[in-house]
């Protein structure tokens, strides 16, 4: 079973993107942070920045969103051709609707889940969602220590999804390092978003390389 690397640009440097994302040619998909400073106490950029992102990205953008009213905003960003779009469970008024606009538009749809957030009532609507985000820290910041008491909901989930025989991307996301990312795999996840790891290496290629066999080798 394949597990998939996305380095999350929170960590680069802003005023040279472009730069910063032939530095990563070799993950799987771009983790794009849009935080609003009301979802969360920090601000990054909008949909204007992601579009340009998006233009100049060698690879696919995954893009997670801690804004209020993903309703609202959501679509916009599948509209701009986001590979995946998650919002988080605890801004969205309807989860479901949602998630089924972002799919008719064409991107993968998401939803993330703030660690003090139970996931016993999405488990039953796992089919509308291709990813499921467990953030592994309070999400607004990079470079916070990964929270070991989210894994029994990474385990639920992903026994739920091999119980219902699903295709569900199990994603963390939040102080992912070579030395926590084993944990993880051995709890279910197989989409694994490093910002500080990758970004604050010399080698950032490198450190893809030896996230990706780390998670391989605890991955089941
Ligand atoms: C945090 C963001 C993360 C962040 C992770 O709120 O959602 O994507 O970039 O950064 P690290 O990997 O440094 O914890
Ligand atoms: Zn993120």
């Amino acid at each position: 079973m394949s597990v998939r690397v996305n380095p999350s640009i929170l960590s680069a440097d802003f005023v040279n993107m472009e730069q910063e994302l032939g530095r990563i040619a070799g993950a799987d998909l771009v983790h794009v942070d849009v935080m609003d400073n009301h979802f969360v106490p920090n601000l990054t950029f909008g949909p204007q920045m992601v579009e340009r992102i998006q233009a100049v990205s060698p690879i696919p953008l995954d893009v997670h969103l801690m804004i209020d009213d993903p309703d609202r905003w959501a679509p916009g960003y599948a509209e701009l051709g986001a590979y995946s779009v998650t919002f988080h469970a605890e801004a969205a008024k309807d989860a479901v609707a949602l998630a089924r606009r972002l799919r008719e538009i064409g991107a993968r749809a998401g939803i993330a889940l703030k660690p003090a957030t139970p996931v016993d009532s999405y488990l039953e609507l796992l089919e509308e969602f291709d990813q499921v985000l467990v953030m592994t820290v309070e999400p607004g910041f990079g470079g916070q220590s990964f929270m070991h008491g989210v894994m029994p909901k990474l385990e639920i989930l992903r026994d739920t999804v091999r119980r219902r025989g699903l295709d569900v991307w199990l994603q963390v996301d939040g102080g992912v390092t070579e030395e926590t990312i084993g944990i993880a795999a051995e709890a279910g996840a197989n989409t694994f978003v490093a910002g500080s790891s990758v970004y604050n290496s010399p080698d950032p290629a490198a450190q893809i390389e030896a996230l990706r066999t780390a998670a391989s080798s605890h991955h089941h």
